[in-house]
Formats: C-alpha cells, structure tokens, sequence
C-alpha cells in the first residue's frame, strides 16, 4: 500500500514500467512532500488522550485544503477520509470516527496530499499519554526500520537491499515484517510501480536508479506478522491482536543517494514530540 498486495522481491517488475523523474518531478515532489509532513507536524498537539480520530481528520482536510492541496484519499476506492488512523493493533487502513484515544494507545497516522499534480504520502507514530515501554520500543525500531530501508535507498542498490535492512533488523529486534502489504511507486500516480516490500534479499529485485520515487512504510509487528482486513474493507489488524506500528516515507533517487520528500520542517520526525 500499500494498496496493493505485496508480491515477491525476487519477482522483479520489468524496470521499464518504472518511471524514471527529472528535476521538474523532485521540486513537484519536495512540495507535495512537505505540505503532507507539515499535516503530521500541525496534527502533534491534537494527539492526546480523549480527542476522536474523525476530530483529527476534520482538522487534516481543512488545513490541507488551506496549503492549496487536495487529500489524496478522499474518493480513492471508496475512502473518504484524509487520513488513516490506525490505532494498537491496527496495521493500517483505520478509518477516521467517533473513536476516542487513550492514553496508552500508539497511533499511526498517514496522509497523502496532492499537490500540482504530485503526491506526498507519509506517515508518523504517536503516542497517547503514558505508553507502556515495550509499545515505545516497537515504535522506536519501526523508526530505525525505516530509516535503514531509506539508507540503503541508492543508485545501483536494489529494492532487495532495502527490504534486507529493514527486515534484518526487526528481525534482530524480534519483530515480525507485515507482507501484506508494501512501499509503492508515486508521482502524479498515487499508488505504482514498483512494489516496495520490506522483506528481502542482498542483491535481488529492481535496481534503483536516479529519478526513481517511492515509499518505504515499513509495518512492523510485536508478535506474529499475520493480518486480517475487517468487514469494512479497510481496516487491516494483526491476526494474533499484537502491537503494529509503521512509518512512511516518500523519497527519490538521487545521483548519490536519495532525497527524502516528507522529512518534518519541524524536526518532529519521530517521537516523543516534546520534552
Ligand atoms: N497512504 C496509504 C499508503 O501509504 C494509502 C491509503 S489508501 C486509503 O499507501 F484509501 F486507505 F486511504
Ligand atoms: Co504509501
Ligand atoms: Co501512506
């Protein structure tokens, strides 16, 4: 999505079905990027405990549409929120309501905005209250997941390097990889080519290459990584009712590296949030 269902790394897409930008795409980017980091940055202070998710929603869109962006999600597939809100045991795909948070809770929240034509699609952690240490330390790996999926994100690397590092890792940390659903290819198409999943191996899958933009949205489990989508068709938890939590980038390859689109102007990029 992660809308689409993950298929295998080693099963490489043809690379020619993946676009490759130039610099009108990297600046049309960098502001789609930041008015969606800049969504998740004014969303801090309104986390906390008792404010609904459908609260937290209405706020996105008004200040979505005040940027000069559209939310990306309303009428996608039948969505009609700005944001997922996926809260404990959800994975991903929570739908905005009347539901309260409680302090305790760990929330993701993932917006996508469109800008100009260009998509920005990112998503942070929260966290509700007092949060029991072993949530916090899935957050902060899930954190370091990304972050390690992202550096590996270079020329000549491939989508298998990504998946490696951060499965590797969670691994490490004793964690289950979610593989139902994976990164994706955006631009002016929201969800493309490639599938970015977040398992894999050295070597294997796609090889980046300058002018490539994706996600990486690593989700990550405290117990087994089966999920299950409730009967509204969109929300995905953990079979087991285990701790999920996941961030979200939207990058491009650049000549040495990558650039990261959603970085948070205001430093907020993971949590805590305050002191
Ligand atoms: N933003 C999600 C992603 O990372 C997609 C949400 S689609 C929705 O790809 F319809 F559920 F909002
Ligand atoms: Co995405
Ligand atoms: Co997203």
């Amino acid at each position: 999505m992660n809308y689409v269902t993950a298929i295998d790394t080693d099963t490489a897409e043809p690379s020619s079905a993946i676009k490759l930008h130039g610099p009108d795409g990297f600046a049309g980017m960098r502001k789609a990027g930041a008015v969606a980091a800049r969504v998740l940055d004014m969303l801090v202070p309104h986390v906390k405990p008792g404010v609904t998710t459908g609260e937290l929603d209405r706020l996105t869109y008004e200040f979505v549409l005040a940027a000069g962006a559209v939310p990306a999600t309303v009428f996608y597939r039948g969505y009609s929120h700005s944001l997922c809100t996926s809260i404990n045991h959800v994975v991903c795909h929570g739908i905005p309501g009347p539901k309260k948070l409680a302090s305790g809770d760990i929330v993701n929240i993932d917006v996508t905005v469109v800008v100009d034509g260009w998509h920005g699609d990112t998503s942070r952690m929260y966290l509700v209250g007092d949060v029991p240490l072993k949530a916090r330390k899935l957050v902060e790996v899930t954190y370091e997941c990304l972050m390690r999926g992202i550096a590996a994100a270079k020329p000549g690397a491939t989508l298998g390097d990504v998946g490696h590092a951060i499965q590797s890792y969670a691994e490490s940390q004793r964690y289950s990889i979610v593989r139902d659903f994976c990164g994706h290819g955006l631009g002016r198409v929201f969800h493309d080519a490639p599938n970015v999943v977040h398992v894999g191996k050295p070597g294997k899958g796609v090889v980046l290459r300058p002018g490539m933009f994706f996600t990486i949205e690593p989700m990550i489990n405290l117990g087994r990584s089966d999920v299950k989508v409730l009967d509204d068709g969109w929300t995905a938890v953990t079979r087991d009712r285990s701790l999920s939590a996941q961030f979200e980038h939207s990058v491009g390859i650049t000549e040495d590296g990558c650039e990261i689109f959603t970085k948070s102007p205001a430093g907020l990029d993971s949590p805590p949030y305050s002191g």
